[in-house]
């Protein structure tokens, strides 16, 4: 079957993955409020040095707002998608702010430089893009002997990575359309739009990689740049937390004089379909799933959507509800190593199911 959909990542976000987002910027303020202050004090950034800083951000615009009231001079925000930056422009201009300048570009663009910068903030943005060096040597072009840049990245060898990036074998069977309406037809009582999203940006999106923090820090040791990251080189493989790892890269006059050369090869994904598990024979987990994908290669488009709908669900948390009694499943997580072995033992029930 060929592929069912045309992802190029102009609009994908903007019409798939964040239209509740734009459409809504004032009832996601207060998550991405927590969620970015949560990160900032993670990376030792102290709120009060935001204080008249110039930011960069790249994404919804979400963030942009959060940087607008830490009291930022200026926040330059770009984006490829022209459906999200007219909605944010049109949101800035109706909210009168001023000092936040939204503007529609290809930031692996030859021609585009991105102004001169304090802080910038690459959340989420690193792992879909074709030729990340070139955003990390267009960074480093405007950067300050002072400025910053922070990074988060999908990580390889993790459980979630390994998984959607199997799950991603199946995409060229299915549409986007297709598995939404599947989902509304299998959970018709849950309010599950975060995972739902979630699961579309990761199953479809045309650029997807992961990185590791190790690769950072030698990137960081040959650019002549200072490197920070809270979270372990080695995390466990099933930890909760284990889908993405954050760097602050620091600049400086001798990082910015190196970086000319057009071939930079830097901090670029790798092992993007290695899981670090020593609970269960590797070879024999990929055999088994070859032969999935080519049973269920010929399975209805519905049936396809069913499938990856249950895998999916090994990667991350989801809204399920008893409808009998009306009442959400409300489990936390604790992190035992049985988890892991949990999760591989599940994932093969739901392939033994063609
Ligand atoms: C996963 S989202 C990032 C989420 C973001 N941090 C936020 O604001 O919530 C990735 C973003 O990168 C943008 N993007 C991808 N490639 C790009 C490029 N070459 N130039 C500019 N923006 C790009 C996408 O349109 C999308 O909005």
């Amino acid at each position: 079957m060929s592929s069912k959909n045309n992802n190029k990542m102009d609009d994908f976000y903007g019409n798939h993955v964040h239209h509740d987002i734009i459409t809504h910027y004032d009832d996601n303020f207060s998550k991405y409020y927590n969620r970015i202050t949560a990160e900032l004090k993670l990376l030792n950034i102290n709120l009060n040095t935001l204080q008249g800083a110039r930011v960069i951000d790249v994404g919804t615009g979400m963030q942009s707002l959060v940087f607008e009231k830490l009291n930022c001079k200026e926040v330059f925000h770009f984006d490829i998608s022209s459906v999200q930056i007219e909605s944010f422009n049109e949101y800035l201009k109706t909210n009168n702010i001023k000092n936040i300048l939204s503007l529609q570009a290809d930031i692996l663009d030859p021609l585009f430089s991105f102004p001169k910068y304090d802080f910038a903030f690459i959340y989420g943005v690193l792992h879909h893009l074709p030729n990340p060096s070139i955003l990390i040597s267009n960074l480093l072009s405007s950067a300050d002997k002072n400025s910053k840049i922070m990074f988060r990245c999908y990580r390889s060898g993790t459980w979630s990575r390994w998984l959607v990036h199997k799950i991603r074998d199946l995409n060229h069977l299915i549409s986007i359309e297709k598995l939404r309406n599947t989902f509304g037809i299998v959970f018709p009582l849950e309010d599950n739009k975060q995972f739902i999203n979630d699961m579309i940006d990761d199953v479809f999106v045309s650029q997807w990689g992961a990185f590791h923090p190790a690769q950072f820090r030698k990137d960081a040791e040959m650019l002549n740049l200072s490197y920070y990251s809270p979270d372990n080189e080695f995390d466990l493989d099933f930890n909760h937390y284990d889908e993405n790892f954050r760097v602050v890269f620091g600049a400086n006059e001798h990082s910015t004089s190196i970086i000319n050369s057009k071939d930079l090869k830097i901090s670029s994904p790798i092992n993007q379909g290695a899981l670090h598990s020593e609970i269960y024979n590797m070879s024999q987990l990929n055999h088994v799933w070859d032969s999935y994908v080519n049973k269920i290669s010929s399975l209805s488009e519905m049936e396809v959507c069913i499938r990856v709908i249950s895998l999916y669900r090994l990667t991350r948390k989801m809204n399920s509800n008893d409808y009998y009694y009306s009442k959400y499943n409300t489990s936390s997580f604790t992190h035992s190593s049985e988890i892991g072995e949990s999760r591989i033992k599940n994932f093969m029930k739901i392939l033994s199911q063609t």
